[in-house]
């Protein structure tokens, strides 16, 4: 029998339900054009019954377009701030408007809750360089060697490591670790970036990022000009970051613009970002070559209206997979938290 909630469908876009959402609109519409909004303003609305409905949660990922970012999340952030607060969160359903492992992380995080994503192709090409048995294979090679897992990678794969990182903390867990020699997977650029940094030897995986590998310092140098400020995410070539004038995860990048000091900023990695960041910063100005994820784009409003009328597609976890990815997954966590401390 259709609930109220799965019975839904989306307004009809008019003057009155235009008029409900003037405050939004005006937050974003240097960035979407009337003739679109008027085309996502409905699901924005049946969105945000939904999801009352249905004591659920939006987690975005700052690579997420303007219209789910402003118009239906709740929590926004990179993968370290989503993963924290996936295991904090006391709603019933949690949908993950970013790719499959940022999913399966928080079914990890909270296997009691149901997680939804909008579209289970929205994959990574770092998630699919690895499997289960290359890190098994990896650990025959360098007997006592632990093994930091980038979360850009699948559950099995995690349930294989130690501890896993992220791109804002990669250098703080490689160097909690007592180990002179570490494995470190899948991302070769994160990897080199992070041997540049630290004293300990790491054995890399040839993973790479579809998106940011094609970035190329000479394309930096090229569009570099005076006075603006070029920011870099690690998973780009060493040539990128070294052209590069700060380094950091999507959330240290938002940071580093937010303590200012910048009104021009060059902005190397996904491009939609760029977006969400001159909404929240008109007075800068942004460049950005435009590399898009075609999996972080496959989240639309339209799906994520469907996955919360149907509570479909959830993602699952093998309990036992999920019981080893948890323990590499809260050791990162843990040491975020001793940091903090
Ligand atoms: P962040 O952890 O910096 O948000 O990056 C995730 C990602 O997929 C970058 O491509
Ligand atoms: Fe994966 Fe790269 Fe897309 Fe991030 S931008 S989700 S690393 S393919």
């Amino acid at each position: 029998m259709a609930t109220a909630a799965t019975a839904l469908t989306p307004r009809i876009y008019d003057a009155q339900l235009h008029a409900q959402y003037a405050g939004l609109y005006e937050r974003v519409r240097e960035r979407i054009p009337l003739a679109e909004w008027s085309v996502h303003l409905p699901y924005i609305d049946a969105i945000q019954t939904l999801k009352r409905a249905r004591r659920a949660v939006i987690l975005a990922h700052n690579y997420q377009a303007p219209e789910i970012y402003y118009g239906v999340a709740d929590i926004t952030g990179d993968s370290l701030a989503l993963a924290q607060r996936a295991a904090d969160t006391a709603a019933d359903v949690i949908v993950m408007c970013g790719v499959h492992f940022m999913a399966e992380t928080a079914k990890i995080l909270s296997p009691s809750k149901t997680v939804l994503i909008p579209d289970t192709q929205a994959g990574c090409s770092l998630a699919e360089s690895i499997t289960a048995a290359d890190v098994r294979l990896l650990r025959l090679r360098y007997p006592g060697a632990p093994v930091v897992t980038y979360v850009n990678t699948s559950a099995e794969v995690k349930a294989e490591s130690d501890i896993c990182c992220t791109s804002a903390n990669a250098l703080h867990v490689v160097d909690s670790l007592a180990e002179d020699t570490v494995i470190f997977l899948p991302d070769q650029y994160l990897g080199r970036y992070v041997a540049s940094q630290t004293k300990k030897r790491l054995v890399l995986w040839q993973g790479a990022c579809e998106v940011h590998e094609r970035f190329t310092g000479d394309e930096i140098r090229a569009m570099r000009e005076p006075g603006v400020m070029v920011l870099a995410h690690p998973e780009c070539p060493p040539d990128v970051l070294e052209a590069a004038d700060f380094v950091g995860s999507t959330a240290a990048m938002s940071e580093c613009i937010r303590r200012g000091g910048t009104h021009r900023v060059l902005l190397i990695t996904e491009c939609s970002m760029a977006d969400n960041l001159a909404i929240e910063f008109p007075e800068v100005t942004f460049t950005r070559p435009c590399n898009l994820c075609p999996h972080m784009r496959r989240i639309t409003l339209p799906k994520i209206y469907q996955a919360l009328r149907d509570l479909a597609p959830q993602v699952e976890v093998d309990v036992e997979v999920a019981r080893r990815a948890r323990a590499a997954v809260q050791r990162m966590l843990d040491v975020g938290r001793r940091e903090a401390a």
